[in-house]
């Protein structure tokens, strides 16, 4: 099988993720089919495809054209029998496991064997939605992030018996649609990103909890600090930038110790490996030779974003 093998595209459950899902497939000229359960959903899905086409018309990033080509491509059914003729699925319904197994091992016994079945859960892991269907090879999740039409960044997980055939051709769908995915290694409940973005959202609720800010000053000091930077570099490429892999090797390891008591669940392994990276120092990926020349790329970009987001220009 190849990504051009994949010529129509299904989407079970059209909600809040669903229809972005589907329309991201329809824009890039996939004629598109939501299921959901029954009508008056399946209107407002459709209503919520409009009203996104029509913000990328007039925010100018598609023109009324492409927008009326695009909602030609959609169809909207609460017959799952009409999925069947989909070459590639993306589950997007109620988080529910014994619900998604059962959507699951539904699609699998209706859609042809080549099919592939990718879900997009927050938190669950593929070996536990896919244990009833037989084509474990063809069962993939894909996890976007809300707006999903809008966010470009997702993340991918095998499930158990996945093939590399499945990823690579899901991948370059993914690619296709205009998403930036990200390859997850390893099965974990919350996969990668989510797992990062709530600990920093566990944090903030937490912090307000306990009484240290409001939630709008945690919200306006995370967009205006490290938000600000968050386009421009993620937790590995700051810890390259800040210089902090030139400090002292005493000093670094203090750092390794004080990150492994704070990380109770950490693995003997994982400890060990820490220790070890810190212990070698360097950076994670920035080339160390063109340190400064990165620098001063992040700063123009900075520099750029803080006249447009803040100052706008100071005479
Ligand atoms: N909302 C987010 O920010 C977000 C982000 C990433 C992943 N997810 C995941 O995406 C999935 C959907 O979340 P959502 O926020 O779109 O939920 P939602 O409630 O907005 O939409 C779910 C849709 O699925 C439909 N549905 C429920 N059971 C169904 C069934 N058995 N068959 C067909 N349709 C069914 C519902 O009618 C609804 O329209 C969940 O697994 C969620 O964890 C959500």
């Amino acid at each position: 099988m190849r990504l051009s093998d994949i010529k129509k595209v299904g989407v079970a459950g059209g909600g809040t993720m669903g229809f972005g899902i589907a329309l991201n497939f329809a824009l890039w000229g996939y004629p598109t089919t939501i299921y959901d359960l029954n009508d008056q959903i399946l209107e407002k899905s459709a209503q919520r495809v409009k009203k996104a086409l029509d913000i990328f018309v007039t925010e100018g990033l598609i023109s009324r054209k492409r927008a009326e080509e695009t909602f030609k491509r959609f169809s909207f059914t609460s017959d799952m029998a009409k999925l069947a003729d989909s070459d590639f699925i993306t589950e997007c319904i109620v988080e529910r496991l014994s619900d998604k197994q059962e959507l699951f091992n539904k699609l699998d016994k209706m859609c042809p064997p080549q099919t592939i079945i990718a879900s997009n859960t927050s938190a669950l892991l593929m070996s536990d939605i896919g244990k009833g269907v037989k084509r474990k090879d063809k069962i993939i999740l894909t996890h976007y992030f809300d707006p999903p039409h809008i966010v470009p960044g997702l993340e991918m997980v095998k499930g158990p018996g996945t093939t590399d055939e499945t990823f690579d051709i899901t991948y370059d769908l993914m690619k296709k649609v205009r998403k930036v995915p990200v390859k997850v290694l390893k099965e974990i409940p919350s996969h990668l990103l989510n797992t990062i973005q709530r600990a920093m959202r566990y944090a903030a609720i937490r912090l307000w909890a306990e009484g240290v800010a409001s939630a709008e000053d945690i919200d306006l000091g995370i967009r205006a600090s490290f938000g600000f930077r968050s386009p421009h570099e993620g937790a590995m490429m700051h810890a390259d930038l800040n210089g902090s892999w030139k400090w002292p090797k005493d000093v670094s390891a203090a750092r390794a110790e004080e990150m492994i008591s704070s990380m109770p669940e950490l693995s003997g392994e994982a400890k060990e490996k820490l220790r070890k990276r810190y212990a070698e120092g360097g950076t994670w990926f920035v080339d160390p030779d063109r340190f400064e020349e990165a620098v001063e790329v992040r700063d123009r970009e900075y520099a750029r974003r803080l006249k447009e987001l803040y100052w706008g220009r100071v005479d």
